[in-house]
């Protein structure tokens, strides 16, 4: 019931076109009750008293009320789908503005493919469903009262009799839309899961096409989609069941009521007229009975959709925004960790790291890969809270900065490069929304990717990403480069932001970083050592724990980890 009416509070500012619909669908309802009762007095008319003028518009009278009815329904139809379907394109809306805003772990636990499940198929089950609740409550619902009213008018013993079954149908009707729920709700878990599998092959498929993974994919996709079908036949199954057993169970009326209302007519207590505008109600009557019925399992479906969309809906970011959040000025760039401890499931990957990076410093990261400095670096822009201690910039906890401020401060190069499917120039763009063309440029010419993006066919307005043009990952690198240049912030974070160039234009590339680098604190993730010999700071991070920390030359003197990672890369090297 809860969900029930949490749906229809989104169909609220649609409500004219509900009133509208709902008026249509009164006439058109009523016209079924207003048609039955008709029937007796024209059969009197007609029969008994040989009523010519009446018998000659007759054939007119039924083309004008069928018209009507049309139009009735055509303007019921219409505005309760427009209805549904802007009630829904909220909740869409709604999914995806709350969806996006919630913290990395939820994405992590949640996998890509059912969350497009949920907004994509669950939304449109819904849509489904929406339509079908408000339009059998109204047509449906004013038919099936109004009917009644008219068998109950022509002879209430034979009303009486006629609808006893009515209460004989609550039962089935319940326990099928219980089935129809669960196994609607399921049977979208189980969609969700082969949205991954097309999901995850589809992003992957290079790996898919290099180890030849062709088949295995198929095979777990034809799995689950078997899965998928098993839900669907039973839904199926419960939901065609609903129609012959109302059909069976209205029969037990018509057949009682034709017993009694035949013996009633014979010993002319009753008039064939009034029996045959009895009989025509009651033919009617089932049809809106029916109807609700269905829609009743429609609701049910619509319901474990709505259900599973609600819970995206109420899903909260366990990273808070603090109400009252501190702005951080520029310069505010000293970040310091006190004791900090993270883990993302059982295992710390960090213990008790502590560090500061002064003012306009570069630190450098470096150690084993899985030794935590990606983790590190992503607390600094508080993508994880901290199990224990705290991350400070400048005087402020960062659980004390507003969110917006801390990304303002913050530009980041990530070990992954993500490009959007838009144009050259708007990927960059994404570092400083409205910057202007020349901004851009310059950016560019920074990170030493403006020559080859004016190789490219439509220069700064080629189209890249997923279905644009194929960049080199040292293009799509310098790109990301130059978007966080064009940010221009007080931290800078360098995820192994050059790994994947040539040591050339590496050496370009930093160039440019270091440029970039006057003024800013800036953490640096680097594998090639050589990239980092002139930070102020090296610590070196095993298992979560700095084991190291120090200039490249003291490091070399302390004869540890750092030395040994230096010695194995230079001995490479030569
Ligand atoms: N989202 C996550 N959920 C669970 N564990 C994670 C997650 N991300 C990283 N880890 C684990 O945390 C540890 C540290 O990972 P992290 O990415 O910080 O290492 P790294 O030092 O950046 O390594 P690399 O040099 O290879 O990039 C690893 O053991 C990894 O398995
Ligand atoms: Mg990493």
């Amino acid at each position: 019931m809860a969900v029930f009416k949490r749906l229809l509070l989104y169909m609220k500012p649609y409500w004219w076109r509900i009133v509208l619909a709902a008026l249509a669908s009164s006439a058109y309802g009523g016209l079924d009750a207003a048609f039955a009762y008709m029937v007796e007095p024209l059969l009197k008319k007609i029969f008994v008293t040989n009523d010519v003028f009446i018998f000659s518009i007759l054939p007119l009278a039924i083309i004008l009320i069928f018209v009507f009815r049309g139009i009735c329904r055509y303007l019921n139809d219409y505005f309760m789908r427009t209805a549904a379907q802007l009630a829904v394109q909220d909740v869409r809306n709604e999914i995806f503005r709350k969806n996006i805003v919630l913290d990395l772990n939820f994405f992590h636990r949640n996998q890509t493919g059912s969350l497009m499940s949920r907004i994509v198929n669950d939304v449109a089950m819904m849509q489904d469903g929406v339509g079908g609740i408000v339009t059998g409550l109204f047509r449906d619902a004013i038919g099936l009262v109004s009917l009644i009213g008219v068998i109950f008018y022509r002879d209430w013993h034979l009303a009486i009799i006629s609808i006893l079954v009515i209460p004989l149908s609550i039962y089935p009707a319940q326990y099928l839309g219980k089935k129809i729920k669960l196994n609607a709700r399921k049977g979208q878990e189980e969609a969700g899961d082969f949205a991954n599998i097309l999901q995850e092959s589809l992003s992957g498929i290079k790996v898919v096409k290099a180890f030849s993974l062709e088949k295995i994919m198929v095979d777990q996709f034809v799995r689950a989609n078997r899965m998928y079908y098993e839900f669907v036949r039973k839904l199926i199954k419960y939901s065609s069941l609903s129609s012959p057993i109302m059909e069976v169970i209205t029969s037990l009326g018509i057949a009682a009521v034709v017993f009694f209302g035949g013996s009633k007519v014979m010993a002319n207590t009753l008039t064939a007229p009034e029996f045959f505008s009895f009989i025509t109600a009651m033919a009617l009557v089932y049809s809106p009975l029916k109807k609700l019925i269905a829609a009743y399992s429609e609701a049910q479906r619509c319901l474990g959709a709505s259900e599973r969309v609600f819970e995206i809906i109420d899903a909260r970011s366990e990273i808070i925004d603090a109400p009252d959040g501190k702005t951080l000025t520029r310069d505010d760039n000293r970040v310091e960790f006190k004791d900090v401890c993270f883990k993302y499931q059982d295992d710390y990957v960090l213990k008790d790291v502590c560090l500061v990076a002064e003012k306009g410093q570069m630190v450098a990261l470096v150690g084993p890969s899985g030794g935590g400095k990606s983790t590190l670096v992503s607390l600094i822009a508080r993508f994880f809270d901290t199990n224990s201690g705290q991350v400070q910039i400048g005087p402020h906890d960062i659980r004390d900065i507003s969110k917006a401020s801390l990304m303002g401060n913050i530009a980041l190069v990530d070990q992954e490069t993500v490009l959007f499917h838009d144009t050259v120039a708007n990927n960059i763009r994404y570092g400083k929304p409205g910057a202007t063309d020349d901004e851009i440029m310059a950016a560019a010419q920074a990170a030493y990717a403006h020559d080859f993006i004016m190789e490219m066919p439509d220069g700064y307005g080629t189209s890249i990403g997923d279905r644009g043009v194929r960049l080199s990952g040292g293009q799509r690198q310098r790109i990301c480069i130059a978007r966080a240049i064009l940010k221009n912030a007080p931290i800078l974070i360098l995820d192994e932001a050059t790994s994947a160039l040539d040591t050339e234009s590496e050496q370009m590339v930093q160039k440019a970083l270091d440029n970039l680098m006057q003024d800013r604190t800036t953490f640096v993730i680097a594998h090639r050592l050589s990239t980092v010999l002139h930070a102020d700071k090296i610590i070196v991070l095993e298992n979560g724990q700095v084991v190291e920390c120090g200039t490249h030359q003291g490091l070399l003197q302390n004869n540890g980890l750092y030395s040994r990672l230096c010695s194995q890369q230079f001995r490479n090297e030569k």
